[in-house]
């Protein structure tokens, strides 16, 4: 057993519609409880339905015991809910975007310790639009300027190159450094040199019998046609996806991270 002084977060990848959000529901609160957590942080961009997020969802995360939920590219696909959902406090988009309302940084407590929680978007094989800054010269800007003890990004980006690139940028800078975007977990995660808990991608929660959550069969007829058709959230194969760190409540450093995959019968 660890005398460390620790904080302990667990952070659940992308919530992928109503089959996602089912989980969450049924067993949040046992793993708060199973794991010992501080605080939970969930990214949420696919949350309603696939595309984007509603205030109802994020009343509904908060009851299950959610207390933070980053985002991304699919942040703004609810037109009617933004900038509703974006002014919610728990809520991240990326801080990266350039005129669009809400915050891309939390500032506050994580088990009575400062921390700081901050959500960028990649550039390489993503949309052109929202435009956004460089995130490296952000990162940097925003990890400088900040006193937190605790310090966690979401990097909410495609390429695996661009994410190890954040890693090492922030190694030793920050507590941890999490992939999102891919829906696919990745089996790299590490602690780096300078003691920050870093995770390529953390995956998704949400229907696996899928395309990246999607169902299919509409998926493959897309590629094979190349006409774009609705989509719709798969059903079936549920699994839960995350990340739980062990941080260091008087340096801020990682301690550990473990790589989580949990199925359940649809
Ligand atoms: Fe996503
Ligand atoms: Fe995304």
């Amino acid at each position: 057993m660890s005398t460390q002084n620790k904080a302990v977060v667990l952070f659940i990848g992308d919530i992928v519609g109503k089959p996602g959000r089912r989980i969450l529901a049924e067993n949040l609160e046992n793993w708060r409880e199973e794991w010992n957590v501080d605080f939970v942080i969930v990214n949420g961009e696919n949350a309603a339905g696939g595309f984007g997020l509603t205030v109802n969802a994020v009343k509904k995360f908060r009851r299950y015991g959610v207390d933070l939920i980053t985002s991304g590219n699919h942040i703004l696909d609810r037109k009617d809910e933004i900038p509703a959902v974006l002014q919610e406090d728990i809520v991240l988009r990326p801080e990266n975007y350039v005129d669009i309302p809400g915050k891309g940084v939390w500032s506050g407590e994580i088990a009575g310790v400062s921390a700081l929680v901050f959500n960028l978007e990649g550039l390489i094989f993503m949309e052109e639009e929202p435009k956004r800054v460089n995130p490296f010269k952000k990162a940097l800007e925003i990890v400088e300027n900040s006193s937190e003890v605790i310090k966690i990004l979401d990097f909410h980006a495609e390429t695996t190159a661009e994410k190890i690139a954040m890693g090492w940028l922030l190694n030793g800078r920050v507590s941890a450094v999490l992939g999102t975007h891919t829906h696919v977990q990745t089996a790299d995660e590490r602690i780096l040199p300078g003691g920050t808990l870093y995770i390529t991608d953390v995956g998704m929660t949400g229907p696996f019998d899928s395309v990246i959550g999607m169902d299919k069969e509409g998926i493959i007829r897309r590629f094979i046609t190349g006409e774009s058709e609705r989509m719709k959230i798969a059903e079936d194969d549920i699994r839960m996806n995350a990340v739980l760190l062990e941080i260091d409540k008087d340096t801020g450093k990682g301690i550990s991270i473990r790589r989580i995959e949990i199925g359940f019968d649809s």
